[in-house]
């Protein structure tokens, strides 16, 4: 099984960026941390700023399921969302770090999640644990 984990705008700022809602560790750490948590699993990574790159990567990955923090664009892509669409059945978790639905009002809207097969926010890098488990057994 190869799972693509694909991180969108401003991800690549973590362990810098708002710490108190992020936390500390940089996106690399928690990269690192998949592999040696699930290390029967073949992981691909990809993070990019630019919404046409993250279309590309997801139009073409070859991997049998996606983890997918997607950042500001979960709330406004409808691109991103229909380049999930289009990879149907291929299946996609979408993930944030932080509790979306406890924050601003804008972050509480999800144009991606009902072209996802779950969603997990809010447990931090768990978030990203949570949903490669659930694409390994369909479940936590
Ligand atoms: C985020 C939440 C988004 O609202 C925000 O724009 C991000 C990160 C998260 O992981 O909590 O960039 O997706």
């Amino acid at each position: 099984m190869k799972i693509a984990v694909i991180n969108g705008p401003n991800l690549n700022m973590l362990g810098v960026r708002k710490k108190e809602i992020y936390g500390t560790e940089s996106l690399q750490a928690i990269n690192r941390e998949i592999v040696e948590r699930f290390p029967k699993t073949e992981f691909v990574f990809f993070q990019s700023n630019h919404e046409g790159a993250l279309i590309d990567y997801i139009q073409t990955t070859d991997a049998d399921g996606v983890v997918l923090n997607a950042g500001a664009y979960t709330h406004y892509s409808i691109a991103i969302r229909d380049a999930i669409e289009s990879r149907h059945p291929l299946r996609v978790v979408e993930v944030h770090l932080s509790d979306v639905n406890n924050r601003e009002d804008f972050r509480k809207v999800s144009v991606i999640r009902d072209v996802c097969v779950a969603t997990y926010a809010g447990y931090g890098k768990e978030s990203y644990m949570k949903g490669i488990a659930y694409l390994l057994e369909g479940k936590e």
